[in-house]
């Protein structure tokens, strides 16, 4: 790709931040008072914000159990991977598999920060500060910490609706994909506005005017040409909830409706 990206070098606590603001959701700490105030102005317009932040996550661990047993995964690239919070990618593939391997890539510096913080005597995970529509550099940082000779599970959760139309993030997506050796897995949850066009575009208003990141409510069917070629896993692209729930008294109420969809693909 001809675009280099430069990552920030200093947390800017001036700005409400993406990151930070999921922290916010999720009930975390490591948050600032703009950070607090632009979260809010999301609620106002989805009050249900933080369910759907914990789905996501939810989503998250059921798909990382998978890879890392019955796929028998033992490297992952997650991509956009957000300030440490309770079930890291790291520590649910290692309640599986002990000796898997995981890079965390963001763009964010305080990410970076805490994350290198929480693991600096791992020998098994690396934090690297990289932008993702830079997929060169990403993917030269990867290869220094993961064979790409093996199988690999590219995680892109939470993240691909940061990057806008104009940057044709179906194109940074080929690029990995073309990285990817066979037997490798790509897992992607990405905000959706088909459910509840009115309150997801009242948000999508709150992340563009006020915070350090616009955010792009995509259709079901531009989600699924991220995955390209690959073929999607059982149940396909749905709502995050109905992403192999592990039970369904664990499945909310309006799940078929939410404003977020999941899934995992395999490149044969
Ligand atoms: C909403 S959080 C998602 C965290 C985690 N993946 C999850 O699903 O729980 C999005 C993360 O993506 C990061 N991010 C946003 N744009 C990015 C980019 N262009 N390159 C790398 N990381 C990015 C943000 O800093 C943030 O930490």
């Amino acid at each position: 790709m001809a675009h280099r990206y430069e990552v920030p070098a200093r947390v800017d606590t001036g700005v409400p931040n993406v990151a930070r603001m999921y922290d916010y959701y999720l009930g975390g700490k490591d948050n600032f008072g703009v950070d607090r105030e632009a979260a809010e102005n999301v609620m106002a317009a989805l009050p249900d914000m933080p369910l759907m932040v914990r789905e996501n996550r939810r989503f998250l661990h059921r798909a990382v159990r998978f890879l890392a047993g019955s796929a028998g995964i033992r490297q992952f690239l997650d991509i956009g991977a957000g300030l440490p919070t309770q079930g890291n990618v790291h520590a649910v593939a290692h309640s599986v598999a002990p000796d898997a391997r995981v890079v965390y890539v963001d763009n964010d510096p305080m990410v970076v920060t805490h994350g290198r913080a929480l693991l600096s005597d791992s020998t098994k995970v690396s934090v690297v500060q990289a932008d993702l529509r830079d997929p060169e550099k990403v993917l030269e940082a990867a290869r220094g910490f993961l064979d790409f000779e093996r199988p690999v599970a590219v995680l892109m959760l939470a993240v691909l609706h940061f990057i806008r139309d104009v940057e044709d993030p179906w194109d940074i997506l080929a690029c990995f994909r073309d990285a990817m050796p066979s037997g490798s897995y790509l897992a992607i949850s990405h905000v959706t506005g088909d459910y509840h066009p009115e309150a997801t575009s009242a948000a999508r208003q709150v992340y563009d005017d006020q915070t350090n990141a616009t955010m792009v409510f995509r259709r079901h069917g531009d989600v699924l040409r991220f995955f390209g070629g690959l073929e999607l896993l059982d149940p396909g692209l749905t709502t995050k909830s109905l992403w192999r729930p592990d039970s369904p008294s664990e499945v909310p109420n309006g799940a078929e409706e939410q404003w977020g969809y999941a899934g995992v693909a395999i490149k044969r």
